[in-house]
């Protein structure tokens, strides 16, 4: 199985934020974690920031938009140079319009789920994605500890993507290190974050091999 590894600068240093893109090389995408302090209780940053961090990295940016009203933002971080934009859909007025018009600006649509988000509401949206997110943490904060009791929900999904024949990458964000890919992996999950896990080891671009083997097992 084609998996993929995305480093999140969450858990990087934010005054050295081009060296840190470029640390985890290898990686397949750089996840940018976008906080409003509204939607989630933490602050980070916005559309300057990720326009420059676009310029400056050779990953393609995935943009994980944690905010209010993504309706109104989402468009903005693709023309910023994000290559995929995930919006929560608790915070969407009108996801599928929403996942078009990324789409239609030419980035990666993605919707996630926080934990106590049900996917069967949204079964017959998921042709509209290209990627969904299932969050095994609450949102807000890297180095939480990864929530074992989404890996059926993880599963369910992988199975309602399967039932619908669709070609759709599933990530998981939250707590994913070496003791807990290989569970999500075998639930079926084939994109993984992974903050603390990436950065806060002493070779990052090590730690992202490491992940890949094992998810690949
Ligand atoms: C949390 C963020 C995550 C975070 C993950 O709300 O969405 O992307 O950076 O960090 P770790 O991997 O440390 O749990
Ligand atoms: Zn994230």
């Amino acid at each position: 199985m084609a998996v993929q590894i995305n480093p999140s600068i969450l858990s990087a240093d934010f005054a050295r934020l081009a060296e840190e893109a470029k640390a985890v090389e290898g990686a397949d995408w750089l996840h940018v974690d976008v906080m409003d302090n509204h939607f989630v209780p933490n602050l980070t940053l916005g559309v300057p920031v990720v326009e420059s961090l676009a310029r400056a990295a050779d990953t393609p940016l995935d943009c994980h938009l944690m905010i209010e009203d993504p309706d109104r933002w989402a468009p903005q971080y693709v023309e910023a140079g994000a290559s995929s934009v995930t919006f929560h859909v608790e915070a969407a007025a009108a996801p599928v319009r929403l996942a078009r018009e990324i789409r239609a600006k030419g980035a990666r649509a993605s919707m996630a789920l926080k934990p106590a988000t049900p996917v069967e509401p949204y079964e017959d949206l998921l042709p509209e994605l290209d990627m969904l997110l299932i969050m095994t943490v609450e949102p807000g904060f890297g180095g939480q500890a990864f929530l074992d009791i989404m890996l059926p929900k993880i599963r369910r999904t992988r199975e309602l993507i399967g039932r619908h024949g669709l070609q759709l990458w599933l990530q998981v964000d939250g707590g994913v290190s070496a003791s807990t890919i290989e569970r999500c992996a075998d639930a079926g999950a084939d994109v993984f974050v992974a903050g603390s896990a990436v950065y806060g080891a002493e070779d990052p671009a090590e730690a992202v091999r490491a992940l890949r083997a094992q998810a690949e097992k």
